[in-house]
């Protein structure tokens, strides 16, 4: 009966190979937000529906796990944190310093349809900039998104930042004669471009209300390799200048903190969420054969939309599937097996007390301390601290044990030593820890 029951789907266990991963990945985002000046929030799991309504976008609303609870309150789980950081953060806004520097790691739901690299839940690594309008705070976002593919050994070989900006596409809509208030219609279709065939996309496109030679323009536009080709398609207006100031001095920026080779300049980036305002970008791994790794952007209207005032914000959301996979893929993940310092072996009856004592000596002293459950003649338990991945064994036997001493036996080298009882923890706490492979 119990064989029959299985994970729902687009839903995970994490078996121990599974969570070393996942808490590699997690400790490595919190290793790089802390270093970064970024201090740790966690936001409620479960929000009012009507948060995510007010300006996530059609996409994430019409995938939201949503309940109502018995009080009748139309409730959804999370689908990412990027409201409730607002929410947050209007509510303490007289008392927080600016900007305001905050991560997470929530663990998140959305009902899309399972496929490689995107689950119904999934761990969202959360990086933010709240109260500044600096183009600094973008390029310190992106900078350290760059800064977490250099900590995990991608180089830009293997993963990149794509940069784009929701206002200079604003101002190509504008430019081709796209009026303000189909904005928000279009860009979705914008986004879509990629990642459909383009018959459909012109199809989506024409529905959306672009007329042909509007949409032939638009491609022009997103296909431009540099900046200037770019506004080479679009009348000189303000709108524009300001859009490509904005994303000169970002490249400039990354480029003096030496993460230029990182970031590419790429117009199709629109991102599907309706907040976005200014600078947006996505990191891909670099041969586009997976879907994206991180997405994020400036969004300068959202904490107002939702009762606040009217600051500036800007960061990006990285989920844990696609990097896992990514990581695979390239052979970049360490050896996540369990960490067995040293095996403790009893040698000869009657010892099994004086290694047990040992063994909770050595572990009080930070050392991941081993020992076999069965007694067993030394070469076997050898062989059991070899397949544990211990680094050294302690043979505790009797004619030692009466002169105070043990045998240190380095796994490597095969290497053997006495050493005394008393000094054993501080000895083995100054050699290398780990594994002996
Ligand atoms: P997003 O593009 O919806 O943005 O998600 C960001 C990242 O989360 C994606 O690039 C991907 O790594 C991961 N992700 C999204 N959906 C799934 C899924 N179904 N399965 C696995 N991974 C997924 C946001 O969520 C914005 N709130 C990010 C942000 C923060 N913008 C500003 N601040």
């Amino acid at each position: 009966m119990a064989g029959s029951f299985q994970t729902v789907k687009g839903f995970r266990d994490f078996y121990p190979e599974q969570m070393a991963l996942r808490n590699y990945l997690v400790d490595a985002w919190r290793r790089v937000s802390i270093r970064n000046g970024f201090v740790e929030y966690e936001a409620a799991m479960l929000e009012y529906l009507d948060l995510f309504r007010v300006k996530s976008g059609e996409g994430i609303v019409s995938e939201l796990f949503s309940l109502v609870d018995r009080g009748g309150r139309e409730l959804a789980i999370a689908p990412e944190i990027t409201p409730s950081l607002a929410r947050m953060i209007n509510a303490r806004i007289g008392g927080l310093p600016r900007p305001i520097k905050w991560f997470s790691i929530p663990h998140v739901c959305r009902a899309e349809n399972p496929q490689k690299g995107r689950g119904r839940e999934f761990y969202q690594w959360n990086v933010d900039v709240v109260g500044s309008d600096e183009v600094l705070a973008d390029a310190e976002c992106i900078f350290t998104l760059v800064d977490l593919l250099a900590e995990l050994n991608l180089s830009p070989a293997d993963a990149a930042v794509f940069l784009s900006s929701r206002s200079l596409l604003a101002a190509a809509l504008a430019s081709v004669g796209v009026a303000n208030e189909k904005h928000e219609a279009v860009l979705p279709v914008l986004d879509k471009r990629d990642k459909v065939p383009p018959e459909a996309f012109e199809e989506m496109a024409l529905k959306a209300g672009l007329e042909a030679a509007q949409i032939d323009r638009l491609r022009r536009f997103q296909d431009s390799t540099t900046l200037a080709e770019a506004i080479g398609y679009l009348e000189p207006t303000d709108a524009v200048a300001t859009a490509r100031a904005a994303l000169e001095e970002v490249l400039k920026l990354l480029g003096a903190m030496g993460a230029g080779d990182y970031v590419k300049l790429d117009l199709h980036v629109v991102r599907g969420l309706a907040y976005y305002t200014g600078v947006v970008y996505e990191a891909f791994d670099s041969g586009r054969a997976l879907r994206a790794l991180a997405g994020g952007g400036r969004y300068d209207n959202l904490l107002e939309l939702l009762g606040g005032p009217k600051i500036g914000a800007t960061g990006f959301g990285m989920g844990d599937i696609v990097l896992g996979i990514l990581l695979a893929e390239k052979g970049k993940l360490p050896d996540f097996a369990e960490r067995c310092d040293c095996f403790i072996i009893d040698a000869g009856e009657g010892m099994f007390d004086d290694a047990l004592a040992i063994v909770a000596e050595l572990r009080r002293a930070g050392l991941a301390a081993g020992f076999s459950y069965k007694r067993q003649a030394l070469g076997k338990q050898l062989r059991a601290a070899g397949q544990k991945g211990a680094a050294i064994a302690v043979i505790v036997g009797q004619e030692l044990r009466d002169r105070g001493e043990v045998v240190v036996k380095d796994m490597a080298t095969g290497e053997q030593a006495p050493v005394a009882r008393a000094e054993l923890a501080r000895e083995l706490q100054s050699r290398p820890r780990g594994l002996a492979r």
